[in-house]
């Protein structure tokens, strides 16, 4: 006799096959990238993930790292590479001496995950969005006719197109190219900010806007001199 399956139940499983096979999708592309620190007998996965005694809500192969931070959401997964013990890169990422942006730790979409995945390389430093430079107007809107234009070309070179928070190097107007996604000549988002390192007190700016011991704005005065 002929099995009658539910509509119902073929719906969930078609789902649950594609949210697998867009999950996989997603975290194969760990392989090659920046996160890939595989090495013979221990697969990618394994740096971040274990199957057993395990930390954390995603199997976290990583515990609390030992400075004295309290375990919540995916920061520390994150920070036990970025302390330097892995890697020295993103350092002032972590740093809460300086401005970062507002985060939810813990709690899904609104922690780190709100702008990054620890699998997916595409869009440069691990973020979500394919619009690179220009990923704060996913959220923020700003980029309208009222507000300072976004993929124009520079005329002249900013006095200071360096920002390298890494080397210490918090002041600088950066230009990127079309895709966002590294150097160029257009003004983006994160020409005047970034998500991490903004100077404090300001909306995660990368120059003071006004500056209260100065008759100029750095800021613009860095591109419009
Ligand atoms: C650099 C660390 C890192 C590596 C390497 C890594 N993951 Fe993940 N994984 C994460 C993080 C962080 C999350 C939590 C989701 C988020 O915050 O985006 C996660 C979540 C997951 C999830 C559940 C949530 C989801 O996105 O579907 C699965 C399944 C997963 N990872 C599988 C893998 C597999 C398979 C590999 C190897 C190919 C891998 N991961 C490699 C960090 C990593
Ligand atoms: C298993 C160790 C490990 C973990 C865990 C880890 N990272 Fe990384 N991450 C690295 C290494 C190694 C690099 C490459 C550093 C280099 O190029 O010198 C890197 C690079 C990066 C970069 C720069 C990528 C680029 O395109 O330049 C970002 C952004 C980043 N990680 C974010 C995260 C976030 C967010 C988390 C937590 C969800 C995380 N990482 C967890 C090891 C790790
Ligand atoms: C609002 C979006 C946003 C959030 C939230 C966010 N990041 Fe980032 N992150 C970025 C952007 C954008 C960059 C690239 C920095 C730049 O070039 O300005 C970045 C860069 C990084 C880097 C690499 C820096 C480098 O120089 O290679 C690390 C590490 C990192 N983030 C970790 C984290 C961690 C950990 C969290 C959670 C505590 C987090 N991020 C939350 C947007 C975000
Ligand atoms: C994924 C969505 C998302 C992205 C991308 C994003 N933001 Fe936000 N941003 C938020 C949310 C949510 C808040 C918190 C709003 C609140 O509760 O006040 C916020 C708050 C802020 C604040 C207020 C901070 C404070 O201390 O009060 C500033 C400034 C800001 N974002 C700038 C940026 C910049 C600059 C970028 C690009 C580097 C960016 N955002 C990218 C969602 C986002
Ligand atoms: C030419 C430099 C510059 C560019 C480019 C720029 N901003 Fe801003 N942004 C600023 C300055 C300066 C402030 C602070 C304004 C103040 O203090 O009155 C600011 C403030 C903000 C704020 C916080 C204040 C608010 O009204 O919510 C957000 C959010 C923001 N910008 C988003 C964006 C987005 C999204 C983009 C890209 C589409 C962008 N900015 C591009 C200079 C810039
Ligand atoms: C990263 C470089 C950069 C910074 C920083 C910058 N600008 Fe601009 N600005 C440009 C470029 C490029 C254009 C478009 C070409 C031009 O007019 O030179 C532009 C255009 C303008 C325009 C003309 C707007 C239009 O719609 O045609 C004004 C006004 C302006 N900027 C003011 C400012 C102010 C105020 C600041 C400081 C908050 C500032 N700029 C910071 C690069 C920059």
């Amino acid at each position: 006799m002929r099995r009658i399956v539910p509509p119902l139940a073929v719906a969930v499983a078609m789902l649950l096959a594609l949210g697998a096979y867009g999950a996989f999708g997603q975290q194969g592309h760990v392989i090659g990238s920046k996160h890939d620190l595989a090495s013979p007998g221990v697969a990618a996965c394994e740096q971040c993930h274990i199957p057993h005694d395990a930390y954390g809500d995603y199997l976290w192969a990583r515990g609390p790292n030992p400075a004295g931070e309290t375990y919540v959401g995916v920061r520390p997964l994150c920070y036990s590479c970025h302390d330097g013990t892995v890697t020295e890169e993103g350092r002032y990422a972590f740093d809460e001496t300086l401005s970062q942006h507002p985060t939810v730790p813990g709690e899904p979409s609104k922690d780190c995950d709100m702008c990054h995945n620890a699998h997916t390389p595409e869009y440069g430093n691990f973020l979500l969005f394919p619009s690179g430079a220009n990923l704060c107007r996913s959220c923020h809107g700003k980029a309208g006719p009222t507000d300072h234009p976004v993929d124009v070309d520079a005329a002249v070179a900013p006095l200071d197109s360096q920002w390298n928070p890494s080397t210490g190097d918090l002041s600088g107007t950066r230009l990127w190219d079309a895709a966002g996604a590294g150097p160029g000549n257009q003004v983006k988002c994160l020409s005047c900010h970034s998500a991490h390192g903004g100077l404090e007190g300001s909306d995660l700016s990368t120059m003071p806007y006004r500056d209260p011991t100065s008759t100029i704005s750095p800021l613009c005065q860095n591109c419009h001199p």
